[in-house]
């Protein structure tokens, strides 16, 4: 390798200590190069505190396109746009609906995404081709304050290959896209661990299309009206592609099993190795010999539970076990979103 070779991506270490106003000295510039990556139309894998983004200009469709490319994603599929604030999300909407102004002012900056009619000035290849534009403005201190920066929004889709587990560290960022971009901002693990909450308010009511981090109740109270919820009727066009069939999906084999020692005993009888995935409280006692079997038991609480999901089924794709087995988590709202993620990640590929 020649000496002036750099290699790629760089990692940007922007450690921003949980409570401080103001970055480290390391971190402020670490944000300042990653703005200037990224204004020279680069891109740069950002932390949010939903899961890494994969981050380029929105408004220069030469870049969005490279981010298309860079994922693997279908064209059809279109991209959250991220802003600094309501002002800057209001200028990439027609319309900004009595709705939007409620969510965004209860949950911004936040784990909320809001879709609204799209202006002109918003490329076409952000929202594949139609008429609504998803806007978010992250909570995370990084990624807020390298908007702040940069003055202008970054279309961010999560930082995998389509169709992959989302990252919620930089780790994960590299091990997905490695060459295929120019940096990644590392702040650390992302703290809520799922994606964002999609809501369509450019119907009435608005329906949201993809659970998250924000419940249904909490949109519901509010907005003080009842809101459509996302797994309804099929649509014929992709409303919001993240809601189509498999997604979010491992390498390894997922399903989701009430009695996952259970689950886990058939497929290593079978000579397989198996990850299993539970609650607290399972009893895992029958698996305790098994040389075969990498157990992970993740926080018993939705949000604990959140946070820490992709982290372990990334591992277990790592350690190369040929299933994963997830005990069945709760029912009821506070697990939605997980349920959701869970379930479409169980969905057999072609
Ligand atoms: O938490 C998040 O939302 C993360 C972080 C990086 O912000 N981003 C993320 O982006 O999850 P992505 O591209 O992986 O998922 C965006 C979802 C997709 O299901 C997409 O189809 C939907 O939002 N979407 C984007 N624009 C839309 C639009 N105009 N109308 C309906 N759905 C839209
Ligand atoms: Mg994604």
């Amino acid at each position: 390798m020649q000496a002036e070779e750099v290699a790629r991506p760089r990692i940007l270490a922007a450690h921003w200590p949980a409570g401080a106003a103001e970055p480290p000295p390391s971190a402020a510039r670490a944000i300042d190069e990653a703005a200037g990556i990224l204004a020279g139309g680069g891109l740069v894998a950002i932390p949010t505190e939903t899961v890494y983004g994969l981050a380029g200009l929105a408004l220069d469709p030469a870049v969005v396109s490279r981010i298309f490319a860079a994922k693997g994603r279908p064209a059809r599929n279109p991209l959250i746009v991220h802003v600094a604030d309501t002002v800057a999300a209001r200028r990439l909407a027609a319309s900004w609906p009595d709705s939007a102004n409620t969510i965004a002012a209860r949950f911004w900056p936040g784990p909320v995404t809001i879709v609204v009619p799209r202006r002109d000035e918003v490329p076409a290849i952000v929202t594949a081709g139609g008429p609504t534009v998803a806007i978010r403005c992250p909570a995370h201190p990084v990624a807020r304050r390298l908007l702040e920066v940069l003055g202008r929004p970054l279309a961010a889709p999560s930082a995998n290959r389509s169709m992959g587990v989302s990252p919620t560290t930089a780790a994960h960022v590299a091990a997905s896209l490695g060459t295929a971009i120019d940096a990644i901002l590392d702040a650390g693990p992302c703290d809520r661990g799922i994606e964002s909450t999609v809501i369509d308010c450019s119907c009435s009511p608005p329906r949201i299309l993809r659970p998250g981090p924000v419940g249904r109740d909490a949109i519901e109270e509010a907005l003080g009206g009842p809101v459509a919820a996302a797994g309804g009727e099929p649509s014929p066009v992709l409303r919001s592609p993240g809601l189509t069939g498999r997604h979010y999906a491992p390498r390894a084999t997922l399903e989701l099993d009430d009695a996952p020692a259970a689950r886990a005993l058939d497929w290593l009888a079978r000579g397989l190795r198996v990850g299993i995935i539970a609650l607290p409280t399972a009893d895992l006692a029958s698996l305790a010999a098994a040389k075969n079997a990498v157990l992970i038991r993740l926080p018993g609480d939705p949000a604990g539970y959140a946070r820490d999901l992709y982290a372990a089924i990334h591992s277990l794709d790592d350690a190369g076990v040929d299933a994963i087995v997830v005990e069945s988590p709760p029912t009821g709202e506070p697990w939605n979103a997980i349920r959701d993620r869970l379930s479409r990640a169980a969905i057999r590929g072609e």
